[in-house]
């Protein structure tokens, strides 16, 4: 019986049902990749808003890989976290030591138990793989009729990589690793991209004949393909044209360029849905983020995790958008930092504003330069236009909030709440001294520090009476004391 369904059940363990065509997906994460130089594990390093490890499951998932096994062993349990531990279609695997790719895979036997049709065998580290290709693979793969088919690519500088070994007539006959290779394999431009699909059956049994005889001492995943054609399987090579997408990731530089390569796909996405992106290479748009038609999109823009741009919005240059929604046709300024803020419809924002978590801002407010604000709601049509500080608020709608106002909401141990109603009007270098409600309509007057409630419609002036001395200049002033100096002198 080829190509059942396969369940996971909680405890990880495979059982077979009937289906045509599924695939199980076993994704290679346990090891610590080294060359990063990090103490985090490779895998867990983010690019373009995803773990590493994230990208390759997401890439599987789009291919249409229902059950997926992780295997883990460094950092398990921040790995296991990453790749999102509540979803039933995902198992993991324990591999306590790292003995080599081929014993990864053999730690996995146990949750594959009975499985029969093919397996999708991923390295970790292939961020930049995409759906489209891993669809093509398995597509080639079970017209193939070969028990096992590898991924292949050619580029100009193979080094690091494992040099695909082809025969007289053209076909794979192995894989030697860089380290155990010879100098004529080494000139092989041909690399092995660790994406892998293999019939069940010819898996598991040869591949405990692999041994760690190598110049790493590890099991090697690769000597599986000369295993099989030994024993006289045809092992076939799908060559990708597009080594980018398919490199794995073993250095930061490395992992730059495959984020790069991921935000570059980002904004091709984008553009082609009507978005402009005035300068992809210097825009930084994170996988999940979504952007409507006819926004536009400034250099040096970065859109990050989970925020969503409304249709014609305007981000301004330089501005770092993180978690947070734009509605539509709002403008960002450049320069602005926003963090895990609500922005409704036709806002307009900075330039130079800091737009703190649980920031909410109602339609058509307005938020100018030097503006920060936290865990405060800004009511429609309200406006904080220029270097003020709202933290713990609650404004109401046509409120205008003057120049250099402060709310002062930390005593120094607790924070508290102001709360300012429908159209009030705020002078310039107000202090609103937390807990204090100013009501409907209120008008507080320039320079006040306001400590008590105003009641609605009411004016509240707490700065000092002004007093003027007339002729005090000419009397006292430093020309008067000057003449005083001259006669004395
Ligand atoms: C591997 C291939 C090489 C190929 C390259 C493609 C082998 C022996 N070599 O080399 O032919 O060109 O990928 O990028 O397979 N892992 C474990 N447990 C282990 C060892 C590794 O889970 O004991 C995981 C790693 O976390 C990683 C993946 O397997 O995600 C690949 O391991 P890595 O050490 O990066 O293999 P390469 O040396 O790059
Ligand atoms: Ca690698």
């Amino acid at each position: 019986m080829r190509d059942p369904t396969l369940s996971v059940t909680p405890s990880g363990r495979a059982t077979t049902a009937a289906s045509r065509r599924e695939v199980f997906a076993l994704i290679l994460a346990a090891g610590q990749g080294k060359r990063m130089v990090s103490r985090w594990s490779k895998l867990l390093h983010p690019l373009a808003g995803r773990p590493m490890v994230r990208h390759v499951l997401e890439a599987a998932r789009g291919a249409g890989v229902g059950r997926t096994v992780v295997v883990i062993g460094n950092q398990a349990d921040e790995v296991r976290r990453a790749v999102g531990d509540g979803d039933k279609r995902i198992g993991f695997a324990y591999q306590k030591d790292q003995l080599g790719t081929g014993h990864a895979v053999l730690s996995a036997e146990r949750q594959l138990a009975g499985y029969q049709g093919d397996i999708l065998i991923l390295n970790g580290d292939l961020p930049a793989l995409r759906s489209e290709t891993l669809r093509d693979f398995l597509q080639f793969h079970r017209s193939s009729a070969a028990p096992l088919s590898l991924l292949t690519t050619v580029i100009p500088d193979p080094s690091g990589y494992g040099r695909v070994i082809r025969n007289y007539s053209g076909d794979v006959s192995r894989i030697v690793e860089e380290t155990d290779a010879a100098p004529e394999e080494r000139a092989t431009q041909e690399i092995n991209c660790g994406i892998y699909c293999v019939d069940a059956a010819r898996l598991w049994k040869p591949l405990k004949r692999a041994t760690a005889s190598n110049a790493q001492g590890e099991i090697y995943l690769t000597d599986l393909i000369e295993i099989l054609r030994r024993e006289g399987h045809k092992v076939a090579a799908y060559r990708h044209p597009d080594p980018q997408e398919v490199l794995g990731v073993n250095t930061r530089r490395e992992l730059s360029a495959a984020g790069r390569a991921l935000y570059r796909r980002k904004a091709d996405a984008l553009m082609a849905a009507g978005v402009s992106i005035v300068d992809p290479e210097t825009t930084y748009i994170d996988v999940e983020v979504t952007v409507g038609p006819d926004a536009i999109i400034e250099p040096n823009v970065m859109l990050l995790g989970a925020t969503t741009v409304g249709r014609d919005a305007e981000i301004g240059a330089g501005s770092r958008i993180t978690d947070s929604q734009i509605g539509d046709g709002t403008a960002v300024l450049s320069y602005c930092v926003i963090t895990g803020a609500r922005i409704g419809r036709g806002c307009r924002i900075g330039p130079f504003a800091h737009l703190r978590p649980e920031t909410v801002l109602e339609e058509e407010a307005r938020v100018g330069n030097f503006v920060e604000i936290k865990k405060t709601r800004l009511g429609r049509g309200s406006k904080a236009n220029h270097l003020t500080y709202l933290g713990d608020a609650e404004i109401g709608r046509k409120v205008n909030v003057g120049a250099g106002t402060i709310t002062c909401n930390y005593d120094g141990v607790t924070k508290h709440r102001t709360i300012i109603e429908d159209e009030v009007f705020i002078g310039s270098d107000t202090q609103l001294v937390a807990p204090v409600r100013v009501r409907r309509g209120a008008f507080i007057g320039a320079g006040s520090t306001i400590t008590k409630d105003v009641p609605s419609y009411a004016l509240a002036l707490s700065r000092a009476r002004q007093e003027n001395k007339e002729d005090w200049v000419k009397r006292f002033g430093p020309e008067a004391r000057g003449k005083v100096r001259d006669k004395e002198s």
